[in-house]
């Protein structure tokens, strides 16, 4: 069965309890529960991950690679307005990766606008809460 990585950073964890009336109240684990639901439809398994730290995100970019991952949907959090290290990780596996956000960076403060991840991205998902998930493994599973 096709994989399909879902990998979340920073401060994701706290999701449900953080600035919800941004990002939401449901948890990560919510999500994981909908994607999880979704992924059996469509014939897919998925692998969900959180990490506070940028370069456990590096590995397992380079993880979802070497195991043959359909795609890697990522939500790289702050690190996407920061990290050349992700940007060069995705440029440097074949894996597609989708970029997704809860909210729409573009909406907000200026230092969000720039995305390391959207410049070696397939295409990124933005500003639909949970549900922006959710389109982005209905993505992955058309890619
Ligand atoms: C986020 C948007 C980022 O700007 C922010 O740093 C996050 C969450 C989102 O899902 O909306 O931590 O990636």
């Amino acid at each position: 069965m096709d994989s399909v990585f879902v990998l979340n950073g920073p401060n994701l964890n706290l999701l449900g309890l953080r600035e919800p009336a941004i990002y939401g109240s449901d948890t990560l684990d919510d999500i994981a529960g909908m994607l999880e639901d979704r992924a059996h439809a469509l014939g897919l398994e998925i692998d969900m991950r959180q990490s506070n730290h940028e370069g456990h995100l590096v590995d397992w970019l380079h993880e979802a690679n070497a195991a043959g991952a359909k795609a890697v949907i990522l939500n790289a959090a702050g690190f996407t307005h920061t990290s050349v290290a992700l940007h060069d990780a995705i440029k440097a596996i074949s894996v597609p990766v989708i970029e997704v956000h809860l909210s729409n960076p573009h909406r907000r403060e200026s230092f969000r606008h720039n995305s390391f991840v959207g410049g070696a991205a397939i295409g990124t998902i933005a500003g639909f809460g949970a549900f922006s998930y959710l389109l982005a493994l209905d993505a992955a599973a058309r890619l």
